[in-house]
């Protein structure tokens, strides 16, 4: 079996974290168990582009468990759990490409190599390995059938190529699932980019300017929950109705000029690149703390804040110092690489749980429907996110009421009034 990563040694550790993972993904389970049933994915060679974490190794375990093929390359050079890869290969043979701190170049070998499988499907968060395959392996196109994406970034980009003709097979977007984003995007960012700032640095929220840039899903989550903490939430946006819902939800709502001046702590998730630049370095406060939790690292412009360093050192780690002319300290957390994925352990399992399940789900509807499908990006089915609703209350020990007949008709009728 083909594979790379960091130490097999760290196999057993992975292991055990990921079967606690599986503890909170009650929904997958369930696919899981009638993919063993059924094998709707018989055949399917599935190349699969992901955060290698404990969630992903059981997203991974229901594909092989449901007939596939599979390879798995990481989707972010700082986000694979080394245990983790290490396990897939050793305990559940799954060939893993993924080493945390991997450099570019290493990277892109890694999702050469998962594309080496030749895949019908390929399962991407971000668009990499769909951008890689359309640009360096497009004689490997005619076998795809199909794709999902896993990220509002990855789906702005397949929209892009897709409005462009560049795309050259389906795209299921599992981010815009209502079980996906209202729930992965917004508690999961927002805990575990909280979690990846307090890991990195210890520092405590309460009291402190924390500015988000962005008020998208995934801010939103970041700024209530820091609001939560004690912090002073700060929002900054570029949509007037973004920032709109930010001051009536009751945040502060600044241009980044503004905010940049009374800002402790900065985390960006705009999707957007120098959102945080030298105009905004310049007027920071000593010993400000930028993050990055949107998926790419160029949110902050990381260059240009090298170039007005005359210092640069690791004080801890997932922590640079950048320090300047006149004596002032900026501090850099996980290379500005998303940092609830860097620093900490990403969503919690209980949120994954929903996301991976919309992508299970994905992969066996391309894999029935992939004829009628046009080379163009689609929702999840609208059945499959209300179904996964479902099981996640239920396996959460939650009762809803449903309409009585009474309301059922009242509901359909137009003639009723005051
Ligand atoms: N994206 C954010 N958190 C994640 C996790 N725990 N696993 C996979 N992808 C993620």
């Amino acid at each position: 079996m083909n594979y790379d990563v960091k130490d097999l040694k760290l196999a057993e550790q992975g292991k055990l974290r990921i079967e606690w993972a599986a503890r909170e993904m009650n929904v997958l389970k369930q696919i899981q168990d009638s993919f063993i049933k059924t094998k709707p994915l018989k055949g399917i060679k599935l190349a699969a582009c992901l955060h290698v974490t404990t969630e992903t190794a059981n997203l991974m375990i229901t594909l092989r468990d449901g007939g596939a093929e599979l390879a798995l390359t990481a989707s972010n050079p700082l986000s694979t759990q080394d245990d983790v890869a290490a396990a897939l290969v050793k305990y559940y043979e799954i060939p893993t490409f993924a080493i945390k701190g991997e450099d570019n170049d290493t990277y892109y070998k890694h999702l050469h190599s998962a594309l080496d499988i030749k895949p019908h499907i390929t399962m991407d968060d971000g668009a990499d390995l769909v951008s890689t395959l359309h640009s360096k392996r497009k004689d490997l196109l005619q076998n795809v059938l199909g794709g999902t994406e896993e990220t509002t970034t990855g789906v702005i980009r397949l929209k892009a190529m897709a409005k462009d003709k560049a795309l050259k097979y389906p795209i299921i977007a599992v981010n815009n699932a209502k079980t996906k984003h209202f729930f992965d995007n917004r508690y999961g960012t927002g805990q575990s980019t909280i979690d990846g700032i307090i890991r990195a640095t210890n520092i405590l929220l309460a009291g402190k300017y924390f500015v988000v840039a962005g008020y998208g899903w995934c801010s939103k989550g970041v700024a209530m929950r820091a609001r939560g903490m004690g912090a002073n939430v700060v929002i900054t946006e570029v949509d007037p109705l973004k920032a709109l819902e930010a001051v009536m939800d009751g945040f502060t709502v600044l241009s980044m000029n503004e905010a940049a001046k009374i800002g402790d702590i900065f985390v960006t998730l705009t999707g957007n690149k120098s959102v945080i630049r030298g105009e905004h370095f310049k007027s920071m406060k000593s010993g400000a703390i930028l993050a990055n939790s949107g998926h790419f690292n160029v949110e902050i412009d990381i260059p240009a804040l090298k170039k007005m360093s005359k210092k640069i050192r690791n004080v801890r780690e997932f922590v640079v110092e950048y320090k300047m002319n006149g004596g002032k300290s900026i501090f850099l957390l996980g290379e500005g690489r998303l940092i609830n994925l860097a620093a900490a352990e990403g969503h919690p399992s209980s949120v994954m749980d929903m996301s991976f399940a919309n992508q299970a789900l994905s992969a066996k509807y391309i894999r029935e429907h992939h004829k009628k499908l046009q080379m163009d990006v689609y929702d999840v089915p609208e059945p499959i996110d209300m179904k996964i609703a479902e099981l996640k209350l239920k396996s959460m020990g939650t009762k809803i009421d449903s309409l009585t007949p009474l309301q059922e008709k009242y509901l359909n009728s137009w003639k009723e009034g005051t």
